[in-house]
């Protein structure tokens, strides 16, 4: 039997480089022989996609979605998106990663949103059960940094990134503390560096934790 693939989460708030990141990683971890698959959150498979829409363009007449209403539809992507993409994947031996999971969740609809943490936690126990990351990458850079990089690239804010800055500076401090209450799982990289120190950092970490890549 082949054993289960590793499970790699990337984290934190907008622009702060985990696509770019998302990226490096399959590519490098790739070319040591480790079938990658790269996928996202919401989304990663075509229902899961069809929510993002949803969630991150909410039809003018939906009016914005409410916090709960919102977590639920991101439960539903995430349950299509383990049971279609993740956990296929990590049965064939494959490494995942996935750029946000529940992390995120809990840091925009928990944190900034106010829906009640115990909520979320049935949630997970539904949805995702045993199929946990075995290692979350938090990336962390300052949102003066991270607006500018996001101006930069150029893209219309979709309903979340629209959210005001109060909402954003307390996910900024909610997945910090996630990550301080999980340190098994969780790493926070100093995010303000180089793709390619950035990238480098990541690489030490995965290779300290999974021996197979030694
Ligand atoms: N380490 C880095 N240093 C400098 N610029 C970066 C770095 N990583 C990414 N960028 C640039 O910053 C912008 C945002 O990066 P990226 O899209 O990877 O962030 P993200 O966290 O995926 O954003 P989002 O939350 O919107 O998906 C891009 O223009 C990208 O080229
Ligand atoms: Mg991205």
């Amino acid at each position: 039997m082949t054993a289960r693939g590793r499970f790699i989460t990337l984290e934190g708030g907008e622009g702060v480089g985990k696509s770019t990141l998302a990226g490096a990683l399959a590519r490098q971890l790739g070319a040591r022989g480790i079938q990658i698959v790269r996928t996202r959150e919401p989304g990663g498979s075509p229902g899961a996609e069809a929510l993002r829409k949803l969630i991150l363009s909410p039809p003018d007449d939906v009016g914005g979605w409410q916090s709960t209403a919102e977590a639920l539809l991101f439960y539903a992507a995430r349950s299509d998106h383990l049971d279609r993409t993740i956990r296929p994947a990590l049965t064939r031996g494959d490494w995942v990663i996935c750029d946000r999971f529940s992390d995120s969740t809990r840091a925009y609809q928990v944190a900034a949103g106010g829906v009640a943490p115990e909520h979320i936690d049935a949630l997970e126990r539904v949805c995702v059960g045993p199929t946990s990351p075995d290692l979350t990458l938090v990336l962390d850079l300052s949102m003066a940094i991270a607006r500018t990089r996001m101006t930069a690239r150029g893209a219309r804010p979709d309903a979340i990134e629209a959210r005001s800055l109060a909402y954003h500076e307390a996910v900024y401090r909610a997945f910090l503390d996630i990550a301080r209450a999980n340190p098994q799982r969780c790493i926070v990289l100093d995010a303000s560096l180089s793709p390619d120190d950035l990238a480098r950092a990541a690489m030490t970490e995965i290779s300290q934790r999974f021996a197979e890549i030694r």
